[in-house]
């Protein structure tokens, strides 16, 4: 591993993110959809990610339901993808989540998001539904990834009040 990417990884920062600093480039990474990040950005908490003050990545929190927060976008830039970054960024939605006492957080994702899938259950989200059709009905492209057609949102949510350790 280079130097330089060691010390940018340890020297990696979180910050809340205020209206001029959103990363709409980033987060349509998470979402093809402006219209569908303008529905909740407003509403969100923003946390971003910098390594020697360049954004990285960031994640938007967003109140769904009384004491429920949604992890509604997750991204990081291509270059620092797959170097944990993603699971930092969790975390501190997780720490946020719990120091302003909600109770669930969760998060969805498509059928075909393996990675995702496999990121999210790796920090303590489980399985708790499926929105069948929603890709299809909400986005005009068909959308492939992993060579499966992404169709349906798998729902996972992190209970925040009862540990399962
Ligand atoms: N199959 C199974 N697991 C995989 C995998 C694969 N093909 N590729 C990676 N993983 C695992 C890794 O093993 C890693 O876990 P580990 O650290 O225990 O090894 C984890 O998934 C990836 O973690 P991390 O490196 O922290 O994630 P990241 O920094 O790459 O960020 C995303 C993850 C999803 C935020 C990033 O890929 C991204 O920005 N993607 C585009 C936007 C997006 O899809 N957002 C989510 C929309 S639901």
């Amino acid at each position: 591993m280079r130097l330089g990417y060691i010390l940018a990884m340890l020297s990696m920062e979180f910050r809340h993110l205020s209206e001029h600093q959103y990363p709409f480039f980033l987060m349509l990474e998470a979402d093809p959809s402006l219209e569908n990040i303008n529905s909740y950005i407003e509403s969100s908490y923003v946390i971003g990610c910098f390594s020697q003050n360049k954004l990285c990545g960031v994640v938007t929190l967003t109140p769904s339901r009384p004491k429920v927060l949604e992890v509604s976008n997750i991204a990081v830039e291509k270059d620092f993808r797959g170097k944990g970054l993603g699971k930092m960024l969790l975390k501190e939605a997780i720490e946020y989540a719990k120091k302003n006492n909600f109770h669930l957080l969760e998060i969805g994702t498509g059928n075909s998001s393996l990675t995702q899938l496999s990121l999210y259950q790796k920090v303590g989200f489980r399985i708790t539904g499926i929105i069948p059709n929603y890709f299809i009905e909400k986005y005009p492209d068909k959308i492939i990834e992993n060579e499966i057609w992404c169709r349906d949102m798998v729902r996972l949510s992190m209970d925040l009040v009862k540990s399962e350790e």
